[in-house]
């Protein structure tokens, strides 16, 4: 039985980050509710216990409460945010309840280092977000550490190893803050730092194997980290009883479908079923230019195919899909603040109910570095565990206004110039995006003596953290000017080549 840290889960939106930072830790975290019985976490093997933060108050009426029994385990605890206010309600201390939250940086001044703060310099910026207060310390605990608005930040029952602490440990804005959590998971749970990336496929195998039974699984591939990486983390669980499908919608990128083919079928030997729709793609796309109601048609054809092309398969039982932790809380509303619903996103239960199949999503609880570093022990090459985003509309909104198959074949001689220099530079892996647009304005040129009146692409290169904010790559002058000579030079119906050298904002990353 592996050691295992149980977080248990208030509500915090920082429930995952807590498990991350475990995880950096090389220590073994697994997330559970809030009111998992003690006797299940002792049968789990658990050796410590970090209770998360939450938005809730702990005087509210519906209030997540653990099973007190926990606290008789004779395991550490530790609780962060709502978490301290949890074990000042629960141990017989005192809390105050607060109409406000606050929010923000602190300076925590630390009074004993103890275990929990050993290492550390004697005062820590820290970032708070809390309502309730602990006044009076429950028996049994004294105070470690204190802030400008709280004597009681940092708390600590040495017999018992409980501690508390006010402000997250876990979010970037807290100085030290992992060195906090390692003090807790080795210094106080001895906590051995042994767990891998190769530990977590181990047992993401066996529990996607428990989960699936002998049904059979669908996964819609696009060829992009997550779903590529979903799929050979399943097939390593299940092998045959998972099927890919990867609809070609006639808005891809030169030999992508070609590469898909190569990779995954004949070199992973997984069950990939390509669907040619490109047809009836540019069908109900024609006379279409309007970026919003190109994006809508293409994803309701998708879903249409895609449903279609599960007839074939035969029955099924569950859908997989590559859904990253960042998807999850960028679409659900947090707790019980609705302000905290960022956007809705794209791969979250994008497919309909009415396919009524269970939801398979092996890689929900990682972060994208940590993914990408499953596909590389899975032995998945470079170009697809590095691989640029690519938007599931693809080509259809970088061909600007109305698409043709024409415009799409100019586009893909251009993107591939553009790609085969990216690459042979070793740009390609150092920014975020590197793409072509066609821009549907003709320009005059001259070919030998003759005029030629054709096409612009644009050039656009981006270098971005998350893709919420980015700015145009200085790529070096030489390797634009030769990617710009070899796209007039062979791609016909191109006279002019632009950079855009606009950042996000005021401008996006794509053109529509
Ligand atoms: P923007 O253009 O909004 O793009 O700055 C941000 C990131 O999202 C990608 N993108 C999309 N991805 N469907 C997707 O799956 C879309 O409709 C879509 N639009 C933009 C874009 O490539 C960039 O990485």
């Amino acid at each position: 039985m592996p050691q295992t840290i149980a977080v248990l889960d208030f509500g915090s939106q920082y429930t995952q980050v807590i498990a991350r930072r475990v995880r950096e830790c090389q220590i073994f975290s697994k997330i559970y509710h809030h009111a998992t019985p003690a006797a299940e976490l002792r049968a789990d093997g658990v050796i410590g216990i970090i209770l998360s933060g939450g938005p809730s108050s702990v005087f509210a009426k519906k209030a997540p409460m653990p099973d007190r029994a926990i606290f008789d385990l004779g395991v550490p605890i530790l609780g962060i945010c709502y978490g301290i206010q949890l074990m000042g309600h629960l141990l017989d201390g005192q809390v105050a309840k607060s109409d406000h939250r606050e929010y923000g940086h602190g300076v925590l001044t630390i009074a004993k280092p103890g275990r929990l703060f050993a290492g550390l310099p004697k005062k820590l910026t820290v970032w708070n977000s809390h309502g309730d207060k602990v006044m009076k310390l429950p028996p049994g605990f004294v105070s470690i550490g204190a802030t400008e608005n709280s004597p009681f930040a940092a708390i600590e029952d040495r017999k018992r190893n409980f501690f508390g602490i006010q402000f997250h440990p876990e979010v970037f804005h807290t100085e030290r803050g992992v060195d906090v959590l390692r003090n807790f998971l080795v210094g106080v749970c001895k906590a051995r730092q042994d767990w891998t990336v190769r530990d977590f496929i181990e047992k993401a195998v066996a529990d996607i194997r428990t989960q699936v039974g002998d049904e059979r699984v669908i996964l819609g591939l696009s060829g992009g980290v997550d779903s590529s990486i979903a799929a050979a983390l399943i097939h390593r669980a299940i092998g045959q009883q998972l099927t890919c499908i990867f609809v070609d919608n006639g808005l891809l990128r030169r030999g992508e479908r070609e590469s898909v083919d190569a990779l995954y079928q004949r070199n992973f030997k997984l069950d990939v079923r390509i669907v040619d729709a490109s047809a009836v793609f540019l069908r109900r796309l024609k006379g279409v230019a309007e970026p919003e109601r190109k994006r809508k048609i293409i994803g309701r054809t998708f879903v249409e195919v895609f449903e279609k092309s599960l007839k074939s398969v035969g029955p099924a039982g569950f859908l997989a899909q590559g859904t990253l932790y960042p998807d999850v809380i960028e679409s659900v509303a947090i707790g019980a603040n609705p302000a905290a619903l960022i956007k809705t996103h794209h791969n979250v239960g994008g497919l309909p109910k009415r396919m009524k199949l269970k939801l398979l999503e092996p890689l929900r609880e990682l972060f994208k570095d940590e993914v990408r570093r499953v596909g590389a022990e899975l032995g998945l090459p470079r170009e697809v565990v590095w691989r640029q985003p690519f938007p599931g509309p693809g080509l259809g909104v970088r061909v600007l206004g109305e698409i043709t198959r024409d415009k799409l074949e100019i586009l893909r001689g251009a993107d591939a110039i553009l790609q085969e220099e990216m690459m042979t530079s070793g740009w390609y892996w150092k920014v975020w995006q590197s793409f072509c647009v066609f821009l549907p304005v003709k320009s005059v040129g001259v070919v030998g003596d003759e005029r030629n009146y054709a096409y612009v692409i644009a050039l656009r290169v981006v270098e971005s953290i998350d893709a919420m904010t980015a700015d145009w790559t200085r790529l070096p002058y030489d390797l634009v000017r030769k990617i710009s000579s070899r796209i007039t030079n062979e791609v016909r119906g191109v006279s002019r080549v632009v950079l855009d050298v606009s950042s996000k904002p005021p401008a996006t990353i794509e053109w529509e």
